[in-house]
This record gives C-alpha cells, structure tokens and sequence, in this order.
C-alpha cells in the first residue's frame, strides 16, 4: 500500500516556496489546526482554522483520452518537424519508447531537453476535425491556488475550451475558451482576463491573448487563477486577508475555483496560415509537454494532511469532522450543526469544531434524531422533541411502536428503526419484539403472522382445515375446496357432506329400500 502524505513533502516545499511564492508571512498560513495553550483552567487545546499546503496536483491525478487511441505511433506514422514543416520524416512510433508519445509525458520532469510530450494522430482526415477531450480527474474536491499552465509541443490550438466539473465529471462547465479568432470560433468577443474586475470576476472569457505560433515563447497557455486572485489581493497578492475574506463569504467564489475535473478540449490545431495545407496534412496534430495544476485538497478548513491512498485522497480530518473533504460532524459530535472553518478573523482564522451531541439545556441526547429539546418542568428532565427516523423515547433512543432495533445500525443511524410489518389479517397488534416477530392469532405463524399452522389454510387470516384428503375426509363422494368446505352431491349435506339431505329435512320415505328386503327362506335340496 503506498501512503503519500502532503505533509512529508511539506518540509521541501515550504524552502521552495519561500522562492516562488510572494505571499508574505504575516496573513497566515492556515497549516495548524490546533496548538495547546496555558489558561487559569491549566493547559487546553486551541483550535484554528487549517487547510492543506499547496501542491503539484499533477501526482494525484487519473488522464482519459476521447477518442481512446487518438495518441500517435499505432500504426506508427511520420510527421513535420516543429517549426520546420518542410521537414516531414519524424516518426512517432507508440511501440519504440523512444519513438513513443504517450499521455504520462504531459506530467513528467520537464527541464531537460529534448522535452517529452504527448502527440496525437495527424490530421489525416481533414477535413473531418480533428478533436481531443484531455480529461483529468482526481476523485476529490480540490481547490486551485495558482495558474493552470498548459505547454503545447506543437503550435498552440487554434480553437480550444478549458473546462470543469465539481461532481466528478457529471456535468461540466466552461472555464475559458481560447481561440486566434473568437467571434469566428465561438462567436464570443475576444477579451482578456485584464478586462474584468471584482464584479465580474467569474465571467467566462475567450481569449485571443493565446493564439497559435511557433516561437519558443508562445508554447503556453496560461488559465489565470492569479490574475482573479488579484481583484482582491491586489496586484502582488499583498493582501491575501481580503481575498481570504471574500472566499468565506462569497460561495460562488469559493466554488469557481475548486474542481473535481479539467477537460481540455482541442478542436483545432495551429494551422499558422488561413488555409490548411492539404498536401501536408503531417503538419496538424497537438503535441503537448506539460500541464501544471496547483492546488490543495478542499478540506474545508478542517485538515492540513491530505492522505494519498490507492490511488485516493482523503482528508485527514480534525476537528471532530469526517468524511472526505470533511464534510460533515463525527458520529456523537452533533451537536451543532456542521460547518466550514472559516479564515475570518485574520490570521488564525475559526476553527467551528463539531461539538459532542450534548445540547447546552441539560444532558440531553438525541443520536442524530432530533435537534430540539424541551424541558419538562413536572418531571424537572430533559426530553428531545420530535423525534424523526421512527424513533422516540427521552432521547429518541427507542423505536415507535411498530417499529423495531435494527440490530447493525448505530442508534444514531437513521436506519435504526425498521418497520414491523406484522400482518395485519394474521398478527393480534401492528406491534413486534425486538427482533422482529408479531403476535399471531391462533393458528398463525411466521415472523410477521403470514403463515398458517399444520392443519389450517389462509383464506382472511389462518382458518381451521375443515377438510384435507388426508384425516379430514369429505364423505359420500364430496370434494375438498380450498380445505375449508366440502362441495357435496346434491343427495348430501352437511360439513364432510355427512348427512342426507332428505334426513336434515325430514323427508325420508319409511321404505324406500332401507330395511332389508324380506326373502324367503332358503331351501335346500339334495
Ligand atoms: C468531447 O466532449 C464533448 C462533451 O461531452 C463531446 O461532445 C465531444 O464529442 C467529445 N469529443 C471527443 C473527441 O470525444
Ligand atoms: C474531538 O473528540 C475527542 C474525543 O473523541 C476530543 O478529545 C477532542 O478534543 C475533540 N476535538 C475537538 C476539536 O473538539
Ligand atoms: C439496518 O441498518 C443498516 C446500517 O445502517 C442498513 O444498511 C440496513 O439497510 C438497515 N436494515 C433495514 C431493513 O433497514
Ligand atoms: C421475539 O420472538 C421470537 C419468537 O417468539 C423469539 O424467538 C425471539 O427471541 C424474540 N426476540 C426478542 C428480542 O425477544
């Protein structure tokens, strides 16, 4: 099992960052949760707001191609050098590892040269586009701390669209286009991020400021988190505390820069000319040999340690939180409801721990059941009210009648009460024991009163066999129907068709056969 934590590289990064970061030290850096501090009560936790460092996302992340083989080199095929597109015998070859161009090369160590980078198939089809979803998905809520930078090996795209997803690639939404001409591309009007302001800060922009080259210093395309940071930090970030200030308040801010997902979507490559060199189509594919994302695990300002685990991240929570961006109270700590640390007051911030579920009036809990509890003068006590989830009793710790334990829930569980069920034709009351069973009726059984008894048959509720061919035998040709009344011949009546129907009325002749027949007396001859 591989266990990575954010905090082991912590110590690296902090040296690091002093050098690429110009945050200044005193807003505070949010990487405690609690420290022990000395009171007249003796020594007590201190608890603050806390979030994990920033870090190169890029480790934690799962990369999809649509389509799925659109990665060059099976079967291999040659394409125009960069820069020289007169120069077309470069090979790309998917199963020669030098040849190869496969998607990880967008995350690797860059810095030497060569680059590495992933290609795409050529342009062999045009005009049919040629299009890629880049997808890249962490399974986690995270939140972005600096720019999205993406270097193309090739031109930049002629037409391209960033964009996010906050439910794990569910549903998606642009984050910017990026295009040489926009109005022609996506009929939006070109602008660039130095055109907003605070009010219009989570306008999705195209911009032209990207557009297709060939020169070293037009490879990057840049999604500009800082630039937004800016409108309220200032232009140095001097003043984080505001920025800060405006995130725990402003939802929408928060979540416009935090994502579950990113799809790049290349719909065009560089042409570098208005027409498409049809007799080089080797010269159009994407190449790319870097993306960077920064940014932290969302935690809600509940952890500084982000666990990476089979191939997962998990907030370690604090703060009686839990969950996976610690979202909500520990199990016997709800007693309030939960909510975000939050990074006001500057620079400590407030933790909003989870408190145990013991409300202020009294000792009185109510496992999750109820958030309201009254005090009974009479009884000088304490009581929940309403107690939802089938429950009831002083803290909702027993189930409505009609209801039983579920034995593997928690009392805390909103499962914890389950129906009884009994029914209703075959049980005596719609109540159960506690596990389950009803109190049937005389010759009724089952768990829930649904079965009868040897000797009985259901017909409403369990009835008594009055016949069953084996000891209740129908008499005189009658017929069992259902085990619960003989069908006789029209001569007979009676329950087993035991009597003659004459005899019931009194009817019967004196002689119609019934003595016997006088004969005379034998004789013998010899
Ligand atoms: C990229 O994703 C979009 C949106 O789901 C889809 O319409 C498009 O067909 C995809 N493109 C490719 C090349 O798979
Ligand atoms: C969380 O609960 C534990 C007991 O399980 C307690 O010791 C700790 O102080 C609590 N932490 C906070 C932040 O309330
Ligand atoms: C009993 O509780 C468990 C745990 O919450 C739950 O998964 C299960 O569905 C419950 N059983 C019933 C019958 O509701
Ligand atoms: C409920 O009743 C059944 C059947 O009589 C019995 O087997 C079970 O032990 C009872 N359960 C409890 C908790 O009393």
């Amino acid at each position: 099992m591989y266990l990575s934590r954010f905090l082991s590289i912590h110590a690296l990064w902090v040296t690091v960052s002093s050098v690429m970061q110009p945050y200044p030290l005193v807003w505070g850096h949010y990487d405690l949760c609690k420290t022990q501090i000395y009171t007249e009560e003796g020594k007590v936790w201190d608890y603050m707001a806390c979030q994990p460092e920033s870090t190169d996302m890029t480790k934690y992340l799962k990369v999809k191609l649509d389509p799925p083989d659109i990665t060059c080199g099976d079967p291999p095929e040659t394409f125009c050098a960069m820069g020289n597109p007169y120069m077309c015998n470069n090979e790309c070859d998917a199963s020669t590892p030098e040849l190869a161009h496969p998607p990880e090369l967008m995350f690797d160590f860059e810095g030497r040269h060569p680059s590495t980078f992933w290609q795409s198939a050529t342009w062999k089809e045009y005009p049919k586009p040629l299009q890629v979803n880049i997808t890249l998905s962490w399974s986690k809520t995270i939140e972005l701390t600096d720019n999205i930078v993406i270097t193309f090996e090739s031109g930049r795209p002629d037409q391209m669209i960033l964009e996010k997803s906050l439910d794990y690639g569910r549903t998606w939404q642009p984050y910017q286009y990026y295009a040489t001409d926009c109005l022609d591309a996506f009929h939006m009007d070109p602008k660039s991020v130095k055109d907003l302001s605070q009010h219009t800060v989570l306008e999705i922009i195209c911009t032209e400021e990207y557009s297709t080259g060939y020169t070293t210093n037009s490879k990057i395309i840049h999604f500009e988190i800082k630039d937004r940071f800016a409108f309220f930090a200032g232009p140095r970030l001097r003043n984080m505390a505001s920025l800060y200030g405006q995130l725990d308040t402003t939802k929408k801010l928060r979540d416009f820069f935090t994502v579950t997902d990113l799809r790049i979507r290349l719909l065009r490559p560089a042409v570098g000319e208005i027409f498409v060199d049809e007799l080089h189509l080797a010269r159009y594919f994407y190449a790319i040999s870097d993306i960077k994302v920064r940014g932290r695990c969302k935690c809600n300002l509940h952890a500084t340690v982000c666990v990476y685990d089979n191939s997962k991240l998990t907030c370690e929570c604090e703060h009686n939180t839990t969950g996976p961006d610690c979202g909500k109270c520990k199990k016997n700590y709800q007693g309030r409801p939960w909510s975000p640390g939050s990074y006001l007051p500057i620079p400590k911030g407030t933790a909003n721990t989870c408190i145990p579920s013991i409300s202020s009036i009294g000792n009185c809990e109510c496992f999750g059941h109820s958030n309201r509890c009254s005090y009974i003068d009479l009884l000088n006590t304490v009581i929940c009210v309403s107690c939802k989830h089938n429950t009831r009793g002083q803290h909702c710790e027993l189930c409505r009648l009609g209801y039983f334990r579920n034995a593997s829930a928690q009392l805390d569980d909103e499962n914890v009460c389950i129906e009884c069920y009994c029914n209703p034709l075959g049980s005596i009351h719609d109540r159960c024991n506690g596990s389950g069973f009803c109190e049937c009726k005389t010759g009724t059984t089952g768990p829930k009163c649904d079965e009868c008894l040897p000797g009985n048959s259901w017909h409403y509720g369990c009835q008594p066999n009055v016949c069953d061919n084996e000891l209740l035998h129908c008499q005189n040709g009658g017929t069992c129907h259902n085990n619960v009344r003989c069908l006789c011949p029209a001569a007979y009546t009676g329950i087993l068709c035991e009597k003659l129907r004459c005899e019931e009325a009194g009817s019967c002749g004196s002689d119609s056969g019934q003595g016997a027949p006088r004969t005379a007396p034998q004789r013998c001859c010899c």
